[in-house]
């Protein structure tokens, strides 16, 4: 079957799964806590997609073009039994990259069974090490200890090359980023620094709470040099830049100062079931219906090469039109980040 591809041309090539709606933080700009408290409904079993039915999902997509799946949640490591998925899936023929983005917090036990099942490398979410920041950027009452240690298991576990993940906030944690990339430097971790964007509808997201990648590169090349580095692959989300001593490298995910919607080839699969063609969509198509009634291979096919081919999104290149002079964006109805792992 040849690609998938969408309106604009852009093939269908990263899949994102997100294994559950649950997590074990609260971080503000993702699941206030004021909103997602203990009685909060998240789905019930029933709801969620199988091992079998993600499987089997994951199967068609890459024979629509995927190359790389990342699993995503809420929090993945809160799914049960995950290393079992990530075996499954470890055996997709033509499938060549397979990876996960987690907060950290259960990563010290679970690197190695992950590593074992057959996961190839990982990406772990880290906005500050300051206890302070950690703590408001978390949601939760305690530091970044814990995510440390898993970051060392997951290395220990030989899931290379480890990225790091930071969520720069103006005003919230500005003042450690610069901290964060010199703690990693000469350790072989990648750390990407990731402009704070209007993800859902509940962060009260403006444009002054945001550092744009030019700045962040600025603010840590001014302390140790950078220079900047070509992609790895085309339609790279992350910038590169290498410390000029040769002391490893770091990322900037610049999506509202230089949106990349024209190389955006991912989709994201929610845990009930829907195909979501962009970040800030108001939603997907139901693939757990046709799924569970038991459609063949080739409708369920043909329906996800239909929603793709039907794709028109590039919501990052929309938004400065949609943002007011005081950096206010227009609201619209919006996917939650935690329901598609971002
Ligand atoms: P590699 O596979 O290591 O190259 O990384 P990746 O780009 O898949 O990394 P990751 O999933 O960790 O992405 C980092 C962050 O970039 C995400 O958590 C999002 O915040 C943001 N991001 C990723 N994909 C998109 C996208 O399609 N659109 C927008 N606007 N942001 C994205
Ligand atoms: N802006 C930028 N990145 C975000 N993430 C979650 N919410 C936002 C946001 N509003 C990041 C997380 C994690 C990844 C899944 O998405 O920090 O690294
Ligand atoms: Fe959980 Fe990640 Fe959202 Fe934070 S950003 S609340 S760790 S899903
Ligand atoms: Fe892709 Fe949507 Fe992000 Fe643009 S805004 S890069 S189309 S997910």
């Amino acid at each position: 079957m040849p690609p998938a591809t969408d309106r604009f041309g852009r093939r269908l090539h990263d899949l994102r799964i997100s294994v559950t709606d649950r997590c074990n933080f609260r971080c503000p700009y993702c699941m206030p806590a004021e909103i997602y408290g203990d009685r909060y409904p998240f789905l019930a079993k029933p709801e969620l997609l199988s091992f079998e039915e993600i499987d089997r999902l994951a199967r068609l997509f890459v024979e629509l073009g995927v190359e790389k799946i990342r699993i995503t949640g809420g929090e993945p490591l809160l799914r049960h039994n995950l290393p079992s998925l990530i075996a499954v899936l470890a055996t997709i023929p033509g499938l060549r990259d397979l990876t996960l983005t987690t907060n950290g917090y259960l990563l010290a036990k679970q690197a190695r069974p992950l590593a074992e099942a057959g996961l190839r490398r990982i990406t772990v979410s880290l906005d500050s090490h300051d206890e302070q920041v950690f703590r408001r950027m978390s949601g939760r009452d305690f530091g970044p200890a814990r995510v440390l240690e898993g970051i060392e298991a997951a290395a220990a576990a030989g899931l290379a090359p480890i990225k790091l993940n930071c969520v720069v906030q103006r005003g919230v944690n500005d003042h450690t980023f610069v901290e964060l990339a010199r703690s990693f430097k000469g350790s072989g971790h990648i750390v990407r620094f990731i402009e704070f964007m209007d993800v859902g509808t509940l962060n009260g997201w403006d444009l002054s709470q945001v550092v744009s990648a030019a700045e962040i590169v600025e603010r840590i090349g001014a302390e140790l040099p950078l220079e900047p580095v070509d992609p790895n692959y085309a339609g790279e989300v992350a910038r590169r830049y290498r410390y000029a001593d040769g002391e490893g490298e770091i990322g900037v995910i610049s999506s509202v100062s230089q949106p990349f919607c024209g190389g955006c080839t991912r989709a994201r699969l929610t845990i009930e079931g829907k195909l979501v063609t962009c970040l800030f969509a108001a939603g997907g198509v139901d693939l757990r219906t046709p799924l569970r009634d038991g459609v063949s291979d080739d409708a369920l096919r043909e329906q996800i090469a239909r929603v793709w081919s039907r794709r028109a999104d590039r919501y990052s290149e929309e938004r400065a039109a949609l943002t007011d002079a005081t950096g206010h964006v227009a609201p619209r109805d919006k996917i939650e980040m935690y329901q598609v792992g971002g």
